[in-house]
């Protein structure tokens, strides 16, 4: 990502934590962990209670690339049309920038 991962932590810390964790304690909250993101199947935690749709999206090949991350940053519904992740989403691209930026800090690839 091109953005600035330190106002990402700022943006995460506004938008993201009430409901994901990140980091070596990270665990799922109301939504699944992030750390690994880039790269990873969609809803690919066994574990976690996922809606139908996106485990649909998943198994339709859905991987969390960088577009399809800025994507449904920017209409989580757009993406995945039932998505249990009610979030209105970050319209501005430069938080998306910078969040990106920020998770990919907490993934290996
Ligand atoms: C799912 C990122 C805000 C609740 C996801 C996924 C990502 C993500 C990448 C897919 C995870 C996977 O496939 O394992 C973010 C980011 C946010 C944000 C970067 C802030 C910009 C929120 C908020 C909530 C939330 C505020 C709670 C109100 C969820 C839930 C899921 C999810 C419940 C599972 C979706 C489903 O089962 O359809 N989020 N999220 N997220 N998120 Fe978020």
């Amino acid at each position: 990502p091109i953005g600035d991962a330190e106002r990402g932590e700022t943006v995460f810390a506004r938008k993201c934590a009430s409901c994901h964790q990140v980091g070596p304690d990270a665990r799922h909250r109301i939504g699944p962990h992030l750390n690994g993101i880039f790269g990873r199947k969609a809803a690919s935690f066994p574990e976690f209670n996922y809606s139908r749709s996106i485990e649909r999206a998943r198994d339709d090949g859905l991987v969390w690339d960088l577009r399809r991350l800025d994507a449904y940053l920017e209409n989580p519904k757009a993406l995945v049309s039932g998505t249990r992740m009610n979030f209105a989403g970050l319209k501005n691209q430069r938080d998306r920038d910078d969040v990106l930026a920020y998770l990919r800090i907490f993934s290996d690839n």
